[in-house]
This record gives structure tokens, sequence and C-alpha cells, in this order.
């Protein structure tokens, strides 16, 4: 096996040219824009991953893929596939791609019948057999919400067939928004936990109770439907096996949204909207199963993320979706991102080598372009960009206003790589745009709910090639373990802390 150092230093040695001059040379689309199609009719959908302003080259295209080799991409990713306990640090599988029907054969069958199962509770409730439900109260946090909330949003716009409410944080103002938003005898409440455990979760599920009991509901437990990989521990906390939608332990919790953790999609846009996100999911994994090297979407999204992140000392990277309805995704991706790769050791237990996730953030075009643009332009960070937009409309409104969400979202990416200067003797520093900043695109045919799954799932294998790629862990998430110990700590008033923390207790009453 080639040295991966030997391999990282060829990378950084490697000359660099500006965008403007790789887009000179012929083929450049071809090498590094492709569009990934799937089913047919009705279903068929697809999107355009162009990576072409960013800085990959043929040379660094062909050292990326030694290094992917050398890191055992295809090993790993085979282990990923067939139901091997990659995650190392936990001594688990990890299992989401199964969810979507790919994967190791027990797994995927024993995902099918879980899904049956869910489909059964969520059609029942639409058909009304457990009385008129309006609202649905979904309390999870973490992977147990990020991912609910951003598909109910992203899928449920036009049509809404119950009023979902995602609340994760434990200040009681969020839940309370939610109660003042719902009629409680219509009301039903999920508990998404894979723990059945987390303190916030759990405190939100006993107020969510009180709630229904306060305002006169007779069985407020009967109103509780529980999405867990712990399903013993739902038992013991009330809520009847008949409603407890259990998933696999091997689902790790920021890749649980394709679970029984996607309640609320399946019941706010309907049974069949949660299959096509499925089927999208699968179509990209199909792709990511199927493909080698650099035509390889999510492998070669992950080339670029490692060229800016360890070549040119990128810290940040951020995701811009021209669409309303994405307006939640990069808070999704954050998770998924920095919770997964957000490492300082490898798989082995020794230090990473260079920098490891950056840090995820964006948000919606064009409000974005009108607050902080203006340091992808002309700040002194150098910022890689994703573009993410839809060819056909979320909107019946006059078609000026997505010509023009699309023109800005195209307009953007050729300026940050062009540059210039707006003076007009082209000479004012003040006014000059240094250009050569990378950005990609994906521009979907349309928004729907097959095209998300693919979205989402794109973005997963993705975070998994960059964790392969650095030698990293990307299934545990050891480092969210500590703040809640001593949390628990405070709690049990069994430590004293470092005198700011005392007199920060000691000021709001708590010591
Ligand atoms: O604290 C982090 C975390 O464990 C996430 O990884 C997870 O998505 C979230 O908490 C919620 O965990 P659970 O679904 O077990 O309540």
């Amino acid at each position: 096996m080639a040295d991966t150092a030997a391999i990282w230093k060829q990378l950084a040695d490697h000359s660099r040219r500006t965008l403007s001059a790789l887009f000179e040379e012929d083929g450049r689309l071809d090498l590094l824009s492709t569009r990934l199609e799937w089913g047919e009719g009705d279903l068929a959908g697809g999107i355009r991953f162009d990576w072409s302003k960013t800085h990959l080259d043929a040379k660094l295209l062909a050292l990326f893929e030694q290094l992917a080799s050398a890191s055992g991409f295809a090993e790993q990713r085979d282990q990923l596939l067939t139901g091997a306990k990659i995650n190392v640090t936990e001594g688990r599988a990890a299992e989401h791609i199964a969810q979507r029907g790919v994967g190791a054969e027990a797994s995927v069958e024993e995902a099918a019948a879980l899904h049956l199962r869910m489909k059964m509770l969520v059609e029942a409730i639409h058909q009304g057999a457990l009385g008129e439900v309006n609202h649905l109260i979904h309390i999870g946090i973490g992977g147990s919400a990020l991912g609910p909330a951003m598909a109910v949003d992203a899928l449920t716009r036009d049509l809404e067939l119950v009023d979902v409410h995602v609340v994760s944080n434990i200040d009681g103002l969020a839940l309370e928004q939610a109660f003042a938003a719902c009629d409680p005898p219509t009301t039903m409440i999920a508990v998404a936990s894979k723990t059945f455990t987390t303190i916030e979760t759990m405190t939100n599920a006993d107020s969510a109770l009180k709630w229904l009991a306060d305002s006169g509901v007779s069985d407020p437990s009967g109103r509780v439907v529980a999405l867990t990989a712990n399903p013993e521990a739902a038992v013991l906390w009330g809520v009847d096996e008949t409603r407890i939608l259990p998933f696999p332990e091997s689902v790790g919790g920021r890749y649980s949204l394709w679970s029984s953790i996607g309640f609320p999609v399946a019941i706010a846009a309907g049974w069949d909207e949660f299959e096509a996100m499925l089927a999208g999911g699968q179509a990209m994994d199909e792709h990511f199963r199927d493909t080698e090297g650099r035509a390889n979407l999510p492998l070669r999204a992950a080339f670029a993320d490692q060229y800016y992140t360890r070549i040119r000392g990128c810290q940040t990277r951020a995701c811009f979706a021209y669409d309303e309805r994405l307006s939640l995704l990069p808070d999704y991706l954050q998770q998924l991102e920095m919770e997964s790769n957000g490492k300082r050791v490898k798989t082995s237990g020794d230090p990473v080598e260079g920098a490891t996730a950056p840090v995820t953030w964006g948000g919606v075009g064009t409000d974005a372009q009108h607050a902080v643009f203006q340091l992808l332009h002309q700040g002194t960070h150098l910022v890689p960009v994703d573009f993410i937009a839809s060819i056909a409309p979320g909107d019946e409104l006059n078609p000026a206003h997505h010509r023009i969400l699309l023109t800005n979202c195209f307009a953007q990416g050729a300026a940050l790589m062009a540059g210039g200067n707006m003076a007009e003797d082209g000479k004012d520093p003040a006014r000059a745009f240094p250009g050569d900043r990378p950005s990609a695109t994906m521009l979907c045919d349309d928004l729907d709910a097959a095209t998300l799954g693919a979205l989402i799932a794109f973005h997963e294998h993705r975070t998994f090639a960059n964790a392969v790629l650095m030698g990293i862990n990307p299934f545990d998430q050891f480092g969210v373990e500590l703040g809640k110990k001593m949390a628990n700590d405070i709690d049990t008033g069994d430590v004293s802390f470092d005198s700011s923390t005392e007199a920060l207790l000691a000021a709001a009453g708590l010591k």
C-alpha cells in the first residue's frame, strides 16, 4: 500500500493554477460536471453536480485517487455496505444505508419490516384510527430533530397533512411555543430519541404529557408515539408497545432520518413522500456503491473538501441553498459533518496529521448575499462555497421570482471565480475582487422528495469519504460527553469547579 504521507506531500507540492487558467483547458466540464439521474416517468429526477469551479485538475484527481486507494476507500466502503463493525471505537456497524434498501441482506430485511410497521401506524393515524389528529409535537434533539425538521420543512410547503412542530431545545420557551400553536385533544406527541435517555428530550416529553393532562386529555400516554432504538426504555416510560416504532442500534443518530425518526415526515407529507425520499437516497447509494474514483460524486466532492481544508488551510465551508425549502439544510449539515468529522485522532488512536472537518455554515440565497457574501468576495478567508438550486420553482408566483433567484445563484459562483474591479478606472483597491474563489453547484431538476433524499445521501457519503481520506471514524461522537457529564455533576452537587464557573453558578442561584 502506497504511503499516504508521500501522497499528501505531492498534493501540497502540486503547482497552483487559478480557476480562470484551469477553465482555459478543454474538457473542464466533462472532467468535473456530472449529472446523476434516477427513475422513469413521473418518478424521474436528476441533479447536476458541477465541481468545475474548484481547483481540482487532472493531476490532483489522480493523486486523490491514489490517496483513496492507499487509505482503503474501496475496502471501507465495502465494510460500510456489508454491515461490518466499521464504527470501531463503539464496536458496531453503521447501517443507515440499509434503511434505504441497500446493504447487508438481513439488515435490509429488518429495515423493511420496521418500515412496514411504521407505515401501518402512519396510515392508521391518517385514517383516524387514533381519533382526530391535527397536530404532532415531535420532541427530539440533534439527529433526532434536525433531519425531521429539515425534511418536513422542505416537503410540506404546499400541503401539510398534519401540522408538525419539532421541539428540541430544553429552554421551555420552545415547547411553550409549540403548545400555543396546538389544540390538546387533537395533538399527538412523538418522543424521538435513539437512547431514550437524553435529558432535554425526556424533560420536554414529561412536560408535554403534563400539558395534555392539564388540558383535560383523558389518556395522555395514549397520545404518545416513541421513535427509538431502546424500546424497553420507552415501555418503562409508559408508551404502549403498539405505538413504539423501533430502529436498529446500528443506525447512528445523525443518520437516522431514514428510520422511524422520519415519522413526522411521513405524518406531515404522507407515506408515499417518505418512501420517495428513501428511493432518492437509494439512487445515490447505488451510485456511491458502484462507481469508482473521480466519477464517484461524493468521493470527488471529498477530494475537493480535503484539498481546501488540508492543502489550502480553509477552516470553513459554506452551503447556500437558493431555495427557501432548504432553509434548514445548513443546520442539518452542521451536525452531519461536524459531529462526524470534527475529530483529533485517527481510527488507530494516533493524532491526525492535519485539520479535520471545517466549520460548516451557510444560509439561503438571496438573503445571504445581502448579509455575508461581502466576506466571501473580499474578505481574507478563503471559503469554498456550495450552491444548491432547483430548476423547477417551488412557488407559483410571477416566474420573475425564480429567474432572479437562479441568475443570482449562478452569478455568485461566476463572480467568486472571475473577480474583477468595480471602479470605473478598474484600479480602486476597495472595489477590487481578487476572484479565484472556489464553489460547487448542485442543480436539481426539481426539489421533490426523491431529490431531497439523494441530496442528503450524497452528503452522508461525502462525509464518510472525507473520514476515510483522513483516517478517522465518522460514526462516534465522544466529544459531546464531557459537557453532559459536567452538567450532571453540577446537578448532583458532587464536584467543585473553577472559580469562574462557581461564581456563575452562585450568581444564577444554582449553588
Ligand atoms: O449528544 C449528541 C447526541 O448523542 C447526537 O449524536 C444525537 O443525535 C443526539 O445527541 C440525540 O440523541 P438521542 O437520539 O439518543 O436522544
